[in-house]
């Protein structure tokens, strides 16, 4: 069930120059949810943020944080302090070590000094860099580097932290950090917004979803309720083993049962809409000279949600 909203936009928007980079977004992210902003590249996500962030001035609508409005000035700081943002863009010094890094946003945040270094020793342990505190961040990895950009967002213990991207150029085992850090975040009461344009990431990580394409919010909900209202029916997804023969006479064997061209390059995962009887259609495949390795019926797909809503695919 969705609680109280700790982040409230009411028709935001921003237009640059005549064009609109972002239409009326309307949204609601309860309190201590994990809740994800996806969309394809340009759909607007870092607008949305940024305005939220107070970073760039919308050109309509409103936004509040914890019950505060987003708005310039000295009436706008109790909602940016609430927030901690870590761009797309890593904001580092990369001559400087860690330790100097979070130093200088501790000072941005207006941190004390006893309660900078306590919080920095914090941030360090919450991404798993206290070890290399001392380093400076050049020679870093990409994931390291977003986890020190992670730690940074996080000095001043925000109840929204907004993450735009926070995976992009990462290796996989620091994505895990990134996600286990996010969750125990989330645990600890933390709001989360963010933002991807991976739809396995989101559907792993996200309580709750709004999907975003050319500047609007087009469906929002749990990833459950999403592909409930548009993933369209159940599919059965059959995996085949059998010469180069077998499966091209077993596609087109399906094919008569409805299959979709699978995105499997050697064609040997078929999908197709869930007959009422498997019966005749695996009889078809096993005349064709093919052996279903694995069958499965596949629900959880924000791609095909994607598809439906907007006719044109997410990876484009
Ligand atoms: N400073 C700017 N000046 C002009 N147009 C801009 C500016 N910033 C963004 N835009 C335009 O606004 C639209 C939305 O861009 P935005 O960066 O918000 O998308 P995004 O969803 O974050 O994309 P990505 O996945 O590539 O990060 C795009 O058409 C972009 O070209
Ligand atoms: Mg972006």
């Amino acid at each position: 069930m969705a609680g109280a909203s700790l982040l409230s936009l009411r028709g935001l928007g921003k237009d640059y120059g005549g064009r609109v980079a972002v239409g009326a977004v309307d949204l609601e992210v309860p309190a201590g949810t994990i809740f994800g902003l996806l969309g394809p590249n340009g759909a607007g996500k870092t607008t949305t943020i940024s305005m939220i962030a107070g970073v760039i001035t919308p050109s309509r609508g409103a936004a509040t944080v914890a019950g505060h409005p987003v708005v310039a000035g000295a009436a706008g700081f109790a909602a940016r302090r609430a927030i901690g943002l870590v761009p797309q863009d890593l904001a580092l010094y990369e001559e400087l070590t860690a330790d100097q890094n979070l130093a200088f946003f501790a000072r941005l945040y207006g941190l004390d000094r006893a309660t900078a270094a306590a919080r920095a020793d914090w941030a360090l342990g919450v991404v798993g860099l206290r070890e290399r505190r001392g380093d400076a961040v050049a020679p870093y990895s990409g994931g390291m580097k977003r986890r020190l950009n992670l730690a940074c967002g996080l000095l001043h213990r925000p109840a929204l932290l907004v993450l735009d991207e926070p995976t992009v150029g990462v290796d996989p085992q620091s994505r895990r950090h990134i996600f286990d850090t996010i969750r125990a975040l989330r645990d600890d009461g933390m709001t989360v917004l963010y933002t991807s344009h991976y739809m396995e990431e989101v559907a792993e990580l996200c309580d709750r979803v709004a999907i975003m394409d050319g500047g609007e919010v087009i469906a929002a909900g749990t990833v459950a309720e999403l592909v409930d209202r548009h993933g369209g029916p159940p599919l059965v997804e059959l995996e085949l083993a059998g010469d180069a023969a077998a499966l091209v006479a077993a596609r087109a064997l399906a094919a008569r049962h409805g299959a979709l061209a699978g995105d499997d390059p050697t064609g040997a995962v078929l999908r197709l809409p869930r007959p009422p009887q498997l019966g005749p259609l695996l009889a078809d495949v096993e005349t064709a000279g093919a052996t279903v390795v694995n069958l499965s019926v596949v629900r959880l797909d924000l791609e095909r949600v994607f598809l439906s809503l907007t006719g044109h695919s997410l990876r484009d």
